[in-house]
């Protein structure tokens, strides 16, 4: 008998078997090789040192935001209408033409601000990221839970997210902090009423909504434009957890919305969303007392009637995490024909931004990976090369000629569906300036009083927490912020606080804000 170390396949074991990437059989997974059963061990060990040498490498960079997240996939179903009018008259994107035309989809669900191991039950806005697989190619909807966001323009996001992660000295995600930032960042209100009331905490992933946040547009067959905002309804209504009921789900298990929905789908629940559209001529409404284009305003629902536009259905979980929520990646600029851009500051600096960073974390070819890859659309280009390419995507023509134009093969332009010219004319001078209508707290105001009891008394108990552990210079401007949004949440968070109205009417000026005629109006009569 031949002196081996593993005793190998039992008889009748026909399951495949175990090879290194070279294709060699692998006889032993469970010794090295060595000198002598004792070692030394030998450096010609290739099958050793390929196992260890992967597993080295095993962990891309988690994302920089966003980290945990859950991915699952289904199909996205048109009505062909916006409400009761047929959509053609708005959009030419086809995948919402045809009344019940189905289009493939990946959505990715996500917490911001912890690490890709973090609990699912911390209060933080909530990703909700779609892919549709079109025939036209990708679109990706890259959104949240909460409808609005802290900041208006892109260059204060690594200020915004460095007050929110972990103190660089002590590692802890520090009240006195995110405060310190907010208290000189007015336009966020609006985003701290919401994210510190229950909803900060969605219940699970299933029961929340999602919102594009940025306003994008429309453009139907004649180059006609529209702006729009985009809203996902959960079938099943939305739930969200006090800061108690969050503290004891988290005790039991850091992953429960994954779990919530991986098991809904395995029994057969298919989790469900209505994808409603608001939608405004495509200028900028002077008449209105905030810009169409500032992702911390919600559009008023009575003059902005949001209209469903089709339903998205996820029925089948993911076959592998790294793969398929690890690698997956999503950005603003992704979009497909009859959708567009609108000028919103934040929307250009995400659009940069998300194919920037999933060069560095998954690779710059990252899109020939399946799940980035437009698999319902034909992809020929002249990007060559590249660590990990994967694929000469050439469309199988000339393999000699990778640049255009040429009279020798290759690959021509794709003709313009319709235009090459839409939208309306823009004349300006350079500039750095904040948008003139900033209105940073009416809609936060009316947020907190369409509120139940129950969601505000949670609202003021955590800022009442949280501020209250910030140095008190700061915890006087978030009061101040707090009156301007609404006497009775200033009232309560000054009493909560020790904080009384008088102490707070001459603070200095803020680093950021210079106050609307309305606002100063308000701030005379502060209480
Ligand atoms: C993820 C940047 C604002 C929603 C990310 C990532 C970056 C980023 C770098 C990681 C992407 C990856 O590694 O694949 C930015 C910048 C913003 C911004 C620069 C502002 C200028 C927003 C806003 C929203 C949002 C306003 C919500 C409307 C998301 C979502 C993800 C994400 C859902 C996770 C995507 C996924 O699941 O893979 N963002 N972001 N971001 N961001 Fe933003």
């Amino acid at each position: 008998m031949t002196d081996v170390s593993s005793q190998g396949p039992a008889e009748g074991d026909e399951r495949p078997e175990l090879t290194t990437r070279q294709g060699h059989p692998v006889y032993d997974n469970q010794n090295q090789r060595t000198v002598g059963a004792r070692g030394p061990a030998t450096l010609e060990n290739y099958h050793f040192l390929e196992k260890i040498s992967h597993f080295d490498r095993e962990r891309i960079p988690e994302r920089v935001v966003h980290a945990r997240g859950f991915v699952a996939f289904g199909y996205f179903e048109a009505t062909g209408m916006w409400g009761d009018e047929p959509i053609s008259q708005f959009t030419r994107a086809k995948l919402f033409q045809e009344p019940g035309k189905r289009t493939d989809l990946a959505v990715r669900f996500s917490t911001v601000i912890g690490g890709r191991d973090s609990s699912e039950a911390a209060r933080d806005p909530r990703g909700f990221a779609v892919k549709f697989y079109t025939e036209d190619g990708n679109w990706d909807l890259v959104g949240n839970n909460l409808g609005v966001f802290f900041i208006r323009d892109a260059i204060k996001f690594p200020d915004v997210i460095h007050s929110l992660k972990p103190d660089p000295v002590t590692f802890r995600q520090e009240p006195a902090r995110i405060f310190d930032f907010m208290s000189q960042t007015p336009e966020s209100m609006h985003m701290l009423v919401n994210l510190f009331s229950p909803r900060g905490i969605p219940a699970n992933y299933r029961t929340q909504q999602g919102f594009g946040v940025n306003t994008y547009k429309w453009v139907n067959e004649h180059g006609e434009t529209k702006l729009v905002k985009y809203h996902w309804i959960p079938s099943v209504g939305v739930s969200s957890m006090t800061e108690a009921d969050a503290a004891a789900v988290q005790a039991a298990d850091l992953g429960h919305a994954s779990r919530d929905m991986y098991e809904a789908i395995e029994r057969g629940e298919y989790p469900e969303w209505e994808l409603r559209v608001q939608m405004m001529d495509d200028h900028d409404h002077p008449e209105l007392d905030f810009d169409p284009l500032d992702d911390t305003k919600v559009w008023p629902e009575n003059e902005f009637p949001p209209r469903a536009v089709g339903k998205m259905v996820l029925n089948r979980n993911v076959s592998n995490f790294f793969t398929e929520n690890e690698q997956i990646s999503f950005g603003t600029g992704v979009l497909v024909d009859g959708l567009d851009f609108s000028d919103d500051k934040m929307l250009v600096g995400r659009t940069f931004s998300y194919s920037d960073t999933q060069r560095y974390r998954v690779g710059p070819n990252y899109l020939q990976l399946p799940v980035n890859s437009p698999k319902n659309a034909p992809v020929a280009t002249n990007l060559r090369d590249g660590q990990m390419a994967y694929y000469v995507d050439n469309g199988g023509e000339n393999p000699h000629v990778n640049y255009e134009p040429s009279i020798t093969g290759g690959l021509r332009e794709a003709r313009y569906p319709t235009h090459d010219e839409q939208g309306p004319d823009i004349v300006g001078r350079l500039t750095r300036k904040r948008i003139p209508r900033t209105n940073d707290y009416t809609q936060a105001g009316q947020r907190y009083l369409l509120m139940e009891d129950w969601e505000r008394d949670d609202l003021v108990a955590n800022f009442v927490d949280l501020i209250g552990q910030a140095a008190r210079p700061v915890q006087e401007r978030m009061l101040w912020h707090f009156y301007m949004v609404e006497d009775d949440l200033g009232r309560r968070v000054g009493e909560g606080l020790g904080i009384t109205l008088d102490e707070i009417k001459e603070l200095p000026p803020l680093q950021s804000q210079t106050l609307s005629e309305d606002e100063v109006e308000r701030l005379r009569n502060l209480g």
